[in-house]
């Protein structure tokens, strides 16, 4: 029993330094080149961006850091139910959850849009994805779709999704311009991007700063690339919740494939 203990709490322990998310030094960096990302790099890719209009672009976080996004004590740190509640979700909604790590939302997406709605599942790492699979299986769910996208290219069908929910991935897109045409194009007609970001203006709030962003450095990144602010949520402890809407047409995106 105390060796079944000690070992989740290692466990964790182990997570939460390779999330690369935590508040104290790590004794190592996430890696910045995980599998996934350089299976992709047969793709004709412009180059990765390490800073975008003042702000340096975080490393993607690493597959063994996953399980911090599924910890004990998520729900009491970030109340990832009064988000779920306040991202305005009906049954029969088609949702993406873009940078959907080991799928701890994505199978709460799936419960709320029901056997009508679907979850298109997105990563860049297969190894995430693997671990969404058995999360999803587990729980006997159907209506996922698990999709390895590109760092350019969440590869979602065109003109299609009501909801595409990022919670905490924006700050790790090495190509945020292309991932924002991207998200534009494939979002319905009124459909949504919620940006859920850990919330720099506030020191209280215990995660690296890279991987924090203020309200102000999240307009200022997604205006220009066609998007209009109409809704923010700010009741949760640590995240601002962001809603947007892409303004006009959206350009169709070339998928920068060979
Ligand atoms: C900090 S994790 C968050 C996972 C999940 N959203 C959650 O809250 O549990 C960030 C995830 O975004 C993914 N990611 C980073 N850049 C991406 C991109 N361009 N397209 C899709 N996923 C991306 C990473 O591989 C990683 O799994």
């Amino acid at each position: 029993m105390l060796f079944r203990r000690l070992l989740g709490i290692f466990i964790l322990t182990l997570g939460f330094a390779a999330s690369g998310l935590g508040p104290s030094p790590r004794a190592e960096e996430p890696v910045s080149n995980p599998p996934a990302i350089e299976a992709a790099a047969d793709e004709k890719l412009p180059p990765a961006l390490t800073e975008y209009k003042g702000r340096t672009i975080a490393q993607t976080m690493h597959y063994l850091g996953a399980p911090w996004l599924t910890r004990e004590n998520r729900e009491r740190e970030e109340e990832c139910a009064t988000l779920l509640k306040n991202l305005g979700i009906k049954p029969g909604m088609t949702i993406c959850d873009l940078g959907c790590g080991n799928g701890f939302y994505t199978v709460k997406l799936a419960e709320l849009v029901g056997e009508k709605g679907k979850v298109l599942a997105v990563d860049i790492q297969p190894e995430m994805l693997q671990l969404l699979k058995e999360q999803a299986k587990e729980a006997k769910l159907t209506n996922i779709t698990p999709i390895l996208g590109s760092l350019v290219d969440p590869r979602l069908p065109a003109g299609k999704v009501d909801l595409i929910l990022c919670v905490d991935v924006y700050h790790e897109f090495s190509h945020p311009v292309q991932m924002l045409a991207a998200i534009r194009a494939a979002l319905a007609p009124g459909g949504r991007l919620a940006l859920v970001e850990f919330r720099k203006e506030d020191p209280n709030v215990p995660i690296k700063e890279l991987h924090k962003m203020s309200k102000e450095q999240i307009r200022k990144e997604l205006e220009p690339n066609g998007y209009k602010l109409v809704e923010q949520f700010d009741k949760l402890p640590w995240q601002h919740v962001m809603f947007f809407e892409g303004i006009g047409e959206a350009e169709p995106t070339k998928p920068q494939l060979k």
